[in-house]
């Protein structure tokens, strides 16, 4: 058990090499000057979220190039964040790009009368009694235990709004020492955190209840969970970028009985940079196949 988890950590986590600042690896760095490189791709991904739209709204072929106007923009933007961020707030990074966007290329300044005050008479919420943290995951399949050795193949496509999606096969096999991902598409090592769920490892401990079907977990994700069919439908997770934080979702969708445990046949990695989906057409679990 502990080579698979060493094994999960290698495949699961993406690999980190010398972080040199990125005005080293990168070419033409003004603004983000002392950034780690590892943590370029998620601020531009947090910066996309927060207005709504693809790196090409700033970025022309070459990502070097200056010459989208909104690149230009951007940087005064960051500029601006961390101005009002160290006169008003310690420092601290409380105003984001995503507190004035919301979503928007342009923020709208004018309020709605929809949000007028008089139109929010706010009802009082009846009490809802919260699960405990145990009923919610008594809930969920048994892990199995031992060795499991299993073979989960099918079709994983990538999509970041910029090119037409592309996909192509991948293979997943587990065996008692040994996890390997073989796929020619290539797409972020994150997303390869959907299949830990094909992995045999024990349930990581739950800390807390934050909602009727809401538990964080002891690794900070939190995780949805549909009771009524005893499955994970959905794990949320939050980078801390420097301008903001980066969330991140995984969903599990369409669950079967494999070899006698629940698996989705659909995992999909959800962050503003790419979508990954998994789509299984095979499992074959300790020598039996089911579809
Ligand atoms: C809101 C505008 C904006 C969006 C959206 C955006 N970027 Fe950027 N990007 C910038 C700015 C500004 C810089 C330069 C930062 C500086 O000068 O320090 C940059 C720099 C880069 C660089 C370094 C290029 C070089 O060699 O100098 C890369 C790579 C990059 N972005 C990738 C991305 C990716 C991938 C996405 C989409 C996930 C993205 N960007 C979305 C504004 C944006
Ligand atoms: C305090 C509010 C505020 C914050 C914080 C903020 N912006 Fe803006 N941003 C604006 C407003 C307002 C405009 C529109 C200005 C205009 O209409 O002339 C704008 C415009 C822009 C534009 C130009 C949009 C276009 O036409 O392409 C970009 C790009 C942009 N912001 C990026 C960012 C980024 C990236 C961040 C975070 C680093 C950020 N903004 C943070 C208020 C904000």
């Amino acid at each position: 058990m502990r080579i698979i988890i060493a094994a999960m950590l290698l495949l699961f986590t993406s690999a980190q090499s010398s972080d040199l600042p990125v005005e080293q690896t990168k070419k033409n760095i003004k603004t983000l000057q002392g950034l780690p490189t590892s943590q370029l791709i998620p601020v531009m991904a947090f910066m996309s979220n927060s207005l709504g739209v693809t790196c090409g709204h700033c970025h022309a072929k070459d990502w070097e190039s200056d010459e989208k106007p909104a690149k230009e923009t951007a940087r005064k933007m960051i500029a601006m964040e961390h101005d009002i961020n160290a006169r008003n707030f310690d420092g601290k990074t409380v105003v984001t790009c995503n507190s004035c966007h919301q979503g928007h290329i342009r923020p709208n300044g004018v309020p709605s009368v929809a949000n007028a005050g008089w139109n929010h008479a706010a009802a009082p919420q009846p009490a809802v009694a919260l699960p405990t943290a145990d009923s919610l995951l008594a809930r969920l399949p048994a892990t199995p235990g031992g060795a499991v050795t299993r073979v989960v193949t099918g079709t994983v496509e990538r999509y970041n709004g910029r090119d037409d999606p592309k996909s192509g096969p991948f293979t997943l096999t587990i065996t008692a020492d040994k996890i390997d991902y073989k796929s020619e598409l290539a797409h972020p090592p994150d997303a390869n955190r959907a299949l830990a769920v094909f992995v045999s490892v024990p349930t990581p401990k739950a800390s807390r209840v934050t909602g009727v079907d809401k538990l964080e977990m002891a690794n900070g994700e939190v995780w949805t969970i549909d009771e009524a069919h005893g499955v994970v439908t959905r794990r949320h997770r939050e980078l801390v970028t420097p301008l903001g934080i980066l969330p991140e979702e995984i969903e599990y969708d369409d669950w079967r009985t494999s070899g006698g445990t629940k698996l989705p046949f659909v995992a999909r990695w959800l962050r503003a940079d790419y979508r990954v989906t998994f789509t299984v057409h095979d499992i074959t679990s300790g020598g039996s196949s089911r579809h």
